[in-house]
């Protein structure tokens, strides 16, 4: 079954742990975290960017994590993540997902208000859950590219004002983490981290989690963020491990053989992952 992702994160803000969103792209990918969820009894966010969503096809998704949903007897949040069109997030909600991430954080403050109200209203008439970003995170996620130059942190006492005003269900915050990896290991801001915590009350996100060395995830935790979102390191286990079959195997042609070292690679990255969230057996 899929259910929005608010139950999920109160849990967890209140138990101090995260649930770990993770970027899906076609049916392996999917296979591979349900059925690593499953095994370690914790809780997961599936989430597909709109590049994701138009590649593998709305309707194919939301069918695939239903299945997987019920075949291993896990609650899926299938997620939207960094979308911005309204009439897509309606459609999507339409054929089945229940959590949202609207990014109007490239836009003025009080257009993103604008922006992300006119989302919460509508979907919480169907129980979707709802996240906005506030700030601008660097690097670069599909198509969107931000120069590091132009990520900007969360200003807290915007923050308050921002959830206030929306009405939002979560809160993504711009603390020093890019989207990809790092050249250098990056400076968090976990300071600005718990000033936020301390004037929002609403799950705290982090984007960008790949690249960012376990203990500073831990501390991020430690402080309130309640939803970990990994991508990159996703991809880099999956892609490099096809890489060497190919290289060891350069006759081979089977997906079912050539598919299994890059699941099995990625496997061991969502299983780290649940490690540091701390959210094994928290179903
Ligand atoms: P990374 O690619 O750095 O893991 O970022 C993922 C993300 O924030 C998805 O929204
Ligand atoms: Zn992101
Ligand atoms: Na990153």
């Amino acid at each position: 079954f899929i259910i929005s992702s608010n139950n999920m994160l109160k849990k967890a803000q209140q138990q101090h742990y995260a649930v770990p969103a993770f970027n899906i792209h076609n049916l392996e990918t999917m296979q591979v975290i349900v059925e690593t969820v499953a095994e370690l009894q914790s809780p997961v966010i599936l989430a597909g960017t709109p590049g994701t969503y138009s590649y593998a096809g709305t309707e194919n998704i939301v069918a695939i994590a239903s299945a997987l949903a019920e075949k291993y007897n896990v609650p899926l949040a299938l997620h939207l993540d960094h979308h911005e069109d309204f009439n897509d997030i309606n459609d999507k909600i339409h054929a089945g997902v229940r959590s949202v991430m609207i990014d109007g954080s490239h836009e003025t403050f009080n257009e993103n208000i604008a922006i992300v109200k006119r989302v919460v209203d509508y979907a919480h008439r169907y129980d979707v859950s709802v996240e906005a970003e506030l700030g601008r995170l660097g690097g670069i996620e599909d198509d969107l590219v931000v120069d590091s130059k132009d990520a900007l942190y969360t200003n807290p006492k915007q923050a308050a004002e921002f959830v206030e005003k929306t009405g939002i269900d979560s809160l993504a915050i711009a603390i020093g983490t890019a989207h990809g990896l790092y050249k250098s290991e990056p400076k968090l801001d976990f300071e600005r981290l718990s000033q936020i915590r301390s004037v929002v009350d609403i799950p705290l996100v982090l984007h960008g989690a790949s690249g960012i060395p376990d203990k500073d995830v831990r501390e991020c935790i430690k402080r309130g963020i309640c939803k970990v979102n990994v991508a990159t390191e996703l991809k880099i286990a999956f892609s490099d491990a096809l890489k060497h079959y190919f290289i060891a195997n350069p006759d081979a042609n089977d997906p079912r053989h050539y598919m299994k070292p890059a699941k099995a690679a990625m496997k061991d990255v969502v299983k780290k992952i649940i490690d540091t969230c701390g959210c094994a057996g928290k179903l």
